[in-house]
């Protein structure tokens, strides 16, 4: 039997096109005023806010009047981030500690630093990340330092904020970045696929660890970013944005609406991948297991015209469905 016709007549009921894609109880939505973790004199803290989307997130955090504590490996652009949003808060709401996430001493101090200065963390935004790209069997340094930040980094943070954040009254939500590539794994990247879809499955495990304790206080999500135009995407302060990607700003105002709204996944599309393409593609990436397709069908050459076949027909559907 043909491999189309095959994969075929084991495919799933696909499940409608959710239009908002989120779920989430209702105890959780709330009007932003009443917001009990989105709000203004309360503490963020950021990794990796020297640039990109960190950067934007301090700015916009900084106009919702958050207090900021800004973590970076790169002392000089941190300073210059924290000089921008003291100008928007002041000085005294601000406090910057170059921090190397890999490094567990390094963490417990900015761990220390923050509640010294204000006892209380609200939104705790795992962000830092670095991208080289590889193949699965060179560049084994590669590996250690995309795992020690990407993964590493965010395990060093979770282990020594999480347990002060659950002792606080208040409320409080852990944001750590994922990616699409943990998800869906396209060819290319293979060290840093695997941080992200490690990152993913350690806050999948997080989120349920928080909820399943009594007057949980702490919630956990993941941010999956579409394509945004920073460092880690090819921006070098002078090429001009492509027009398939997102700015930091927009990928940053994206994220904070949806974790308002209670989001676990938080998948942020961009110009180019409107949110019903990566449903598909994360359902294909699925299929790959569920309907026994080699990994990585997608970019398979035996199954190219059934998966631009299976998007053509997925996309109509749910644009007829709007
Ligand atoms: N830009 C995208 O299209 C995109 C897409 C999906 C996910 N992401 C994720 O978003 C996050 C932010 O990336 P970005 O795109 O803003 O890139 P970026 O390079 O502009 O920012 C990453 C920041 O992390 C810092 N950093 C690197 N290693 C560190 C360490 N050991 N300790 C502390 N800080 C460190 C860098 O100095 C930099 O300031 C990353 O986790 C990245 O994987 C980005």
């Amino acid at each position: 039997m043909p491999i189309a016709d095959r994969s075929r007549n084991v495919s799933p009921n696909r499940p409608p096109f959710s239009t908002t894609g989120s779920y989430k109880p209702d105890t959780l939505q709330v009007a932003d005023e009443l917001h009990p973790v989105i709000q203004p004199g309360r503490v963020v803290v950021i990794t990796g806010a020297a640039s990109g989307i960190g950067h934007a997130a301090a700015l916009e955090f900084a106009k919702l009047g958050f207090k900021l504590a800004l973590a970076d490996i790169d002392e000089e652009r941190l300073n210059s981030v924290g000089k921008e949003v003291s100008a928007i808060v002041g000085n005294s709401n601000v406090i910057i500690v170059p921090t190397d996430v890999s490094k567990l001493d390094e963490v417990v101090r900015l761990r220390d630093k923050v509640y010294e200065t204000w006892d209380e963390v609200a939104v705790l935004l795992n962000n830092a990340g670095i991208g080289a790209r590889g193949t699965s069997w060179d560049g084994l340094d590669n590996w250690h330092s995309t795992f020690n930040v990407n993964l590493f980094g965010v395990v060093n943070v979770q282990q020594t904020f999480v347990p002060a954040m659950l002792h606080q009254e208040n409320q409080a939500m852990i944001i750590n970045t994922g990616s699409k590539q943990g998800i869906t794994n396209p060819p290319g990247n293979a060290a840093y696929n695997a941080s992200k879809a490690a990152v993913k499955s350690l806050t999948e495990g997080l989120a349920h660890e928080l909820r399943e304790r009594p007057q949980s206080n702490v919630t956990a999500h993941l941010f999956i970013p579409g394509w945004t135009f920073t460092g880690l995407a090819g921006a070098n302060g002078t090429n001009p944005k492509p027009d398939g990607a997102w700015t930091s700003e927009e990928t940053v105002l994206y994220m904070i609406d949806k974790a308002r709204q209670g989001d676990f996944y938080i998948l942020c599309p961009d110009n180019e991948t409107k949110r019903q393409m990566d449903e598909l593609r994360i359902m294909w990436a699925a299929g790959d297991v569920a309907e026994g397709r080699p990994p990585l069908s997608r970019w398979h050459k035996d199954y190219k015209a059934l998966y631009e076949e299976y998007m053509r027909e997925g996309l109509a559907l749910s644009d007829n469905g709007k």
